[in-house]
Order: C-alpha cells, then sequence, then structure tokens
C-alpha cells in the first residue's frame, strides 16, 4: 500500500489547529502528530501552509436538464474544477420527472456520473411529483444511501410540490430516518409578479431580481419550517439568501426547532446592485436572486451565530449563448450561477483573510457541518484517523486573481472576473491521492467515487 506523509503542516479542523505531520496509508489517514518518526513512499513538505479537510459542496448541479438546456458543466468537468478549488466531495441533485419515477431519474444521472466524476460525489433525490408509488420508492432511496431529499417550493409545472405533498413526503422521510430540504421561495407569488412584469413589458435581466422579493423567501421558509415542526422531520434550507428568511429560522428555535441552513458563497458577496439596466445582469440570474447589503450582513453574522451552517454554492453554470435564451424576456434565462471551483478560495480570502470568520468557522461551513447534516461524518469533513485522507493545502498569502481565461469551469464567463484573491489552494489530495497540484490535474476521468450516505450525525 502505498505511504504518504505531510510534514509540518498547520493541521485546522473544526476543533483542532496545531501544526503536525499527517501519515496517509493507501485511502485514509492512518497516523497525525509531531514528528512522526515514520518513513514514507513519498514526502510533501507543507511548512507555511494551512491543511484544511476537502471541501464538501452539498449543492451543486451538474450536466442538469433545465429551462429546456443542460447545465454546461458535466460530472467530469464539475467535479474537476471543483477539485482545483480544494472541494473535494460534491452532492449533485437527481431530478425526478413528474409521472416518472425515482429510480427512473436515479438510473439517468447514475448514467452520467458513474465512470465520468473525477471528484467525489453523491445524489440528493429532487422529489417533484409525490405519490402513492413515489412513496414506496423513499426507502429504497435510503438503502441506495440517498439520504436528503429535495423539494421545490418553486417552479411550478416542473419541479414544484404543493403543500400536500410536502407533508406526505416529510411524514415518509422521517419514518426512514431521512433529511428534507427545500428551495424555500414562494412559487405562486413569483409566477404571479413574473406575469405582471411580462405584461408590462419590464423583460431585462433586472425583474428576475424584482419578481422574487424578500417576503417571497421569507413566507416559504416559515412555512417550510413549520410543515417540517409538525412533521418532526429533519430540516434544511437550500441557498438562503435574507434577513426576512433567516428570521423565520431563528424564530423556529424560539420552539426548539432546529432548521439547517445552507447559504451559498454569492449572497455572501454579491448585491442586487449587478442587476443594471441591460444584459450583462443575466450572469446573475440565479434563484432566488442576489439581495441587499444589509442582506449580506445578516448571512455573515448567521454564520457565527450558528445559524447558517453550510456554505454551498448552488453551481449551475450556463454559456452566455444559453444566458442569452433570455435576451428577449428575462424569465427564459436559465437560472443559475457558476461557483464549484471558487466557494473555497473566495471564502477563505474575502471571509478568513478579511477576518470576518475564524479559521475554524471556515472548515465547519465549508466541510464538517456539511458531511454531518448529510451522513458522511467522519469518512468525510475531517482530518482524523481512518477519514479519506482528502486534504486540502493552502499558501495563505498568495494572491491570485479570478478569470474566465484560467478556470476550469466549463462557462465561458465568471461572476467575479478580476477578484483578486489573498490565499490560494496549492495542493488537493482526495483519498490519498494528490489530484491537484500546483494548477495541475493529478488524477483523471472516473477517479471520483460516489458516496454512499447514512443519517443526519449533527
Ligand atoms: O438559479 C438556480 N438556483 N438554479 C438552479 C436550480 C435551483 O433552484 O437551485
Ligand atoms: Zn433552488
Ligand atoms: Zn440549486
Amino acid at each position: 500500500m502505498a505511504s504518504l506523509l505531510i510534514k509540518n503542516g498547520r493541521v485546522v479542523t473544526a476543533d483542532s489547529d496545531a501544526v503536525c505531520d499527517i501519515l496517509i496509508e493507501g485511502e485514509t489517514i492512518a497516523a497525525i502528530g509531531k514528528n512522526l518518526p515514520v518513513q514514507a513512499d513519498e514526502v510533501i513538505d507543507a511548512t507555511g501552509k494551512i491543511i484544511v479537510p476537502g471541501g464538501i459542496d452539498p449543492h451543486v448541479h451538474l450536466d442538469m436538464p433545465f429551462m429546456g438546456t443542460f447545465s454546461s458543466d458535466t460530472h467530469e468537468t464539475g467535479t474537476r474544477a471543483a477539485l482545483h478549488g480544494g472541494t473535494t466531495t460534491v452532492i449533485d441533485f437527481v431530478l425526478q420527472k413528474q409521472g416518472h419515477s425515482l429510480r427512473e431519474a436515479l438510473a439517468e444521472w447514475q448514467g452520467r456520473a458513474t465512470g465520468t466524476a473525477v471528484g467525489d460525489y453523491s445524489f440528493h433525490m429532487a422529489v417533484t411529483d409525490f405519490n402513492p408509488s413515489t412513496k414506496e420508492e423513499i426507502k429504497d432511496m435510503v438503502a441506495e444511501g440517498i439520504t436528503s431529499f429535495k423539494t421545490f417550493m418553486a417552479y411550478k409545472g416542473a419541479l414544484m410540490i404543493d403543500d400536500a405533498q410536502m407533508v406526505g413526503l416529510m411524514q415518509e422521510v422521517r419514518r426512514h430516518g431521512g433529511l428534507v430540504t427545500a428551495h424555500a421561495t414562494n412559487g405562486d407569488m413569483i409566477d404571479t409578479l413574473i406575469a405582471q412584469h411580462r405584461a408590462q413589458g419590464k423583460l431585462t435581466p433586472r425583474y428576475h431580481y424584482l419578481s422574487q422579493p424578500e417576503v417571497t423567501e421569507a413566507e416559504a421558509s416559515g412555512r417550510f419550517a413549520d410543515i417540517a415542526n409538525y412533521t418532526g422531520v429533519n430540516a434544511y434550507i437550500v441557498h438562503l439568501t435574507c434577513e426576512g428568511a433567516l428570521n423565520q429560522v431563528r424564530r423556529a428555535t424560539e420552539r426548539n426547532q432546529r432548521v439547517f441552513v445552507e447559504t451559498c458563497i454569492q449572497y455572501l458577496l454579491l448585491d442586487a446592485s449587478l442587476y443594471g439596466d441591460d444584459f450583462e445582469g443575466a450572469k446573475w440570474v440565479m434563484s432566488p436572486p442576489l439581495r441587499e447589503k444589509k442582506d449580506q450582513q445578516t448571512l455573515w453574522a448567521g454564520i457565527n451565530q450558528g445559524l447558517v451552517q453550510v456554505v454551498g454554492t448552488d453551481h449551475c453554470p450556463f454559456m452566455w449563448e444559453q444566458k442569452r435564451m433570455g435576451a428577449d424576456d428575462f424569465s427564459k434565462i436559465p437560472n443559475g450561477h457558476p461557483a464549484i471551483e471558487h466557494r473555497m478560495e473566495l471564502l477563505f480570502s474575502e471571509g478568513v483573510s478579511k477576518g470576518r470568520i475564524s479559521l475554524q468557522k471556515f472548515v465547519e461551513v465549508t466541510s464538517t457541518n456539511a458531511a454531518k447534516i448529510f451522513g458522511m461524518f467522519p469518512r468525510k469533513g475531517t482530518i482524523s484517523i481512518g477519514a479519506d485522507a482528502d486534504l486540502v493545502l493552502i499558501d495563505p498569502e498568495k494572491k491570485h486573481t479570478i478569470s474566465a481565461t484560467t478556470h476550469h469551469m466549463n462557462v465561458d464567463y465568471s461572476g467575479y472576473e478580476g477578484w483578486e484573491l489573498t490565499g490560494k489552494i496549492d495542493t488537493v489530495l482526495l483519498r490519498g491521492k494528490v489530484a491537484v497540484d500546483a494548477g495541475e490535474t493529478k488524477v483523471g476521468r472516473g477517479y471520483g467515487r460516489f458516496i454512499r450516505r447514512g443519517p443526519v450525525n449533527y
């Protein structure tokens, strides 16, 4: 079995921080300690580097059929780009087609990901049609290691389920020890506002943002929390963006309910001033849309208060040509934004380097909490003996600039073009193998493995 010794790095987990060595044997961590008295086949000197657990992005859409097209990163290109940014595991969404089974959808996604993913991956199952036969399939999905079930409270006619289906799904998922997640926005209200804007000839990307005001998210977040509280299921809100929605989660804590919250890197760093009068704003047409500065403050505070446990991306890239499907009508712009590659470096630079969050909080929200919530801990999400050797070596002072000309994502623009960051990911290991080093990919198509998951362990 091959061995690898990483020497003298500052090893940071959610609950420890020390300069030490890490010995890897095969795919897992065999020993951790100061000046380990061992020989290894290969040695990496990590002096001056910070070593954190491989990132976990629990919200990505790879090769996903959506709004008349497909998101432009495949499981191969998307997971490769993720590795370059220190994310060693992603959780992608399988979408049930209304009128079809969960099993069929899973087979379709397995067909795209198996043997192609470069990094490790798992799946959430998005239930878009909860009925007596889907109900029977919930336990089968849990047996496959798919323990989280996504719901959409918007995108009516394609993905949205109503409250009756939500209650039934939550009751069934609870019976099998799973987790229900939600895109929590009020779909009917949004559709009404979209129709009103279109009828008035208000068709630029800015009206995408104006069709999804804060109340649409706050209302649905509260409703989702209420139904989850009634059914007793483990609940998680994806891509939460704003103060009104987070206040609903705060309210839920007053009755001793725990609702897990994910925000995404773009909601912490970008705001609605990017939606100007021209089509440029299409780069940030995503749902929910970017919000206000006060919402960013709420989200940073929410991370530090422990109300927001996860920072993901909702990576759902589209080429500019695809975005132009909505050149004359904002409602036809495919919703989504590329970010899988830069989540960790952006959060390190704008969060840790600028003193908004601690290094340990960084580890929690980029890796450990997702591993615990989504049933992968301690195999993933930490640096401990027996864990997968998924490690990220960061040069904390190194400066670099984001550009579509150098990124690895299969998309021809960046929402962060020209941003100069402090802190660069140098080397990434996935299950004991150097996967990325000094900008070069060292593992190939098919190296990524499907990760079966268990119950919430948070
Ligand atoms: O705009 C977004 N978020 N696109 C992907 C689908 C979703 O709602 O997560
Ligand atoms: Zn969503
Ligand atoms: Zn999404």
